[in-house]
């Protein structure tokens, strides 16, 4: 439970305990959130204006997309300036008041920083493509000659994330065939270089920059891939994560996902988090093989929290779901870091059309994976709800992608013409990539853009919303009292009042094989049926909020979740 706080600072919890170890924090897409000047993209004006309403679901802080300058060739994940706010979603003074009226209204506010990568316009790259082989701004990045004949073959065998090879070759200011660099990603995000000790340098200003500003931390894009094997080793089809019969990233080091070598970076990175009145804290994003590999961004010294991907790749099954709790909080707990869960964000499909798919225990977290199979919204919904219990009943913190309150599914059929998502050129038009998942919210009214943009506005929202969305609406959802908004709205108001819930432990109760039953101290329980028979509330239990109704006997329904009071 958080105590609320008009101030930014290091206001810890009614346990004594920093805020940040029970935090819900609130993703706020920004494109995709509210357009406040009306060109049809979400924008700083748009967040100011939707205070109000983050504030009512109860959310304890942000984490902000990119807003840093960029041509937009990954969503903001090229940066071309890291100190400064694309002209698109405001000015620097737009961002500094969403800052002190965030504070003001008692939430904590977190940026991406991205690190690994910057946009292929940043000043550094134009500088080292003009600059020349061996050059010290072609340092700042991952240069090499290419191999074979005449170097025509890139350096070594790695791919980019985004489909195709990660390597493109450059023509040198002389005109001859040149140098190939490096992109995990797009090739307008190149690697930039992090044996050099000038980036490091460089990214500790950026975070200086922005905490002397008041942010109180940072979600950190891509945490695991900043240090790349020296020699650059080909990857000789190994897989990640490893597949049956490789040696896993433990084993044996992958040449460029979470290298035991990028800690040292995220130790200093704490030390500069650590040298304020009031700390800052980080949030890893890194996916990574297990969780113990996972705990290890968040030992002693090291970052505060991490996304815990392996819920999201749960599938809606009571076993695996059990073990992936018990093996993230053991996890967690050796290194004394709170745990975290989430259930979407803006790379993977939205939950409720993942678990909307039966028989639902083929976790599916890519469209491509999903089109195809027969969609039931009704379960999804019910499902969606369940899983949110569960979420805020979990110990530690807990992430709500925007939208997931309003029970948005992915939008599966967006037309191809609208597809932005670099995966989609880059995979040869056979992979979607990540839009369906980033389609603007709808705030009020019956058609589009749905309050998205203001009245009278001139451009389209970035993505087409579906007209279906006219009942999925924020206004909608606010008037119906068991909306899965009412639902977000009440399990978060509850979340603050009761001590059980938040940081700390849980105690498994016996539970009918297909549900998951736990008793959080003090007097705390809640039982999650993912089972198709009913499951009844352990005796003497005292409702305190379901996910959908009782059965008529008084039990758990199937794909319901109850938060329940223990009498102990
Ligand atoms: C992270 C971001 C994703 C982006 C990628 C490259 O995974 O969440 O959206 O495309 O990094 O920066």
């Amino acid at each position: 439970m958080t105590v609320e706080s008009p101030q930014n600072g290091s206001v810890a919890s009614s346990t004594g305990e920093p805020w940040w170890r029970s935090a819900v924090i609130y993703q706020v897409y920004i494109r995709s959130f509210a357009d406040g000047n009306g060109d049809g993209m979400g924008d700083i004006a748009g967040i100011r204006a939707r205070l109000p309403y983050l504030v009512d679901l109860g959310v304890d802080a942000l984490w902000i997309n990119p807003w840093y300058p960029s041509p937009m060739a990954d969503a903001g994940y090229d940066v071309s300036d890291y100190r400064d706010v694309e002209p698109r979603f405001g000015v620097l003074a737009d961002a500094e008041a969403l800052l002190r009226e965030a504070h003001e209204a008692g939430l904590r506010v977190l940026l991406d920083i991205v690190p690994n990568h910057s946009s292929d316009q940043h000043p550094w790259f134009q500088e080292a493509l003009a600059a020349g082989p061996c050059s010290a701004a072609r340092e700042r990045y991952i240069f090499r000659p290419g191999s074979g004949a005449g170097g025509d073959e890139p350096p070594n065998d790695w791919r980019s994330v985004f489909g195709g090879r990660a390597w493109t070759r450059i023509t040198e200011p002389d005109g001859s065939p040149g140098e190939w660099y490096l992109h995990l990603f797009a090739p307008e995000q190149p690697d930039v270089n992090w044996t050099n000790p000038e980036v490091e340098a460089d990214f500790e200003q950026t975070l200086r920059f922005w905490f002397d500003r008041g942010v109180d931390g940072f979600r950190i894009d891509v945490a695991h891939s900043l240090v790349k094997a020296a020699g650059l080793p080909d990857l000789d089809g190994r897989t990640y994560p490893a597949s049956p019969g490789q040696p896993t990233a433990a084993e044996e080091p992958h040449p460029h996902w979470d290298r035991d070598e990028v800690h040292e970076i995220y130790r200093k990175w704490r030390a500069v988090a650590d040298s304020y009145a009031d700390p800052r804290v980080f949030v890893a994003e890194a996916w990574v093989e297990r969780p113990e590999r996972l705990a290890r961004y968040v030992r002693p010294g090291e970052l505060h929290t991490a996304f815990n991907f392996d819920f999201v790749r749960a599938p809606w099954n009571a076993a695996a779901l059990r073990e992936t709790i018990d093996s993230t909080m053991a996890e967690h707990e050796a290194v004394g870091a709170p745990p975290t869960w989430v259930l979407s964000n803006h790379d993977v499909t939205r939950h409720l059309s993942r678990l909307g798919r039966a028989p639902g225990d083929e976790p599916a977290f890519n469209l491509d994976d999903l089109i195809g199979r027969p969609l039931d919204l009704d379960l999804g919904q019910r499902r969606a709800r369940a899983a949110a219990l569960l979420m805020f009943a979990l110990p530690g913190g807990a992430y709500v992608y925007q939208g997931e309150e309003l029970g948005l599914p992915e939008v599966e059929d967006l037309p191809e013409d609208a597809l932005q998502d670099p995966t989609w050129v880059r995979s040869g038009h056979t992979q979607r990539g990540r839009d369906g998942c980033r389609v603007p919210i709808p705030w009020s009214g019956t058609e589009p853009p749905f309050g998205f943009s203001p009245d009278g506005a001139q451009g389209l929202p970035w993505l087409p919303q579906p007209a279906s969305w006219a009942d999925r609406t924020a206004e909608r959802l606010s008037a119906e009292p068991d909306s899965i908004l009412a639902l977000y709205r009440s399990a978060l108001r509850l979340r603050r009042s009761l001590p059980a819930l938040g940081d700390g432990g849980l105690r498994w109760l016996p539970s009918p094989d297909g549900a998951l039953t736990f008793a959080r101290d003090p007097g705390f329980g809640c039982v999650v049926n993912l089972s198709a028979a009913p499951v009844p509330l352990p005796a003497g239990a005292e409702l305190l909020l379901s996910s959908g109704p009782l059965t008529p006997e008084g039990a758990v329904g199937p794909d319901t979740a109850v938060w329940f009071a223990t009498g102990d």
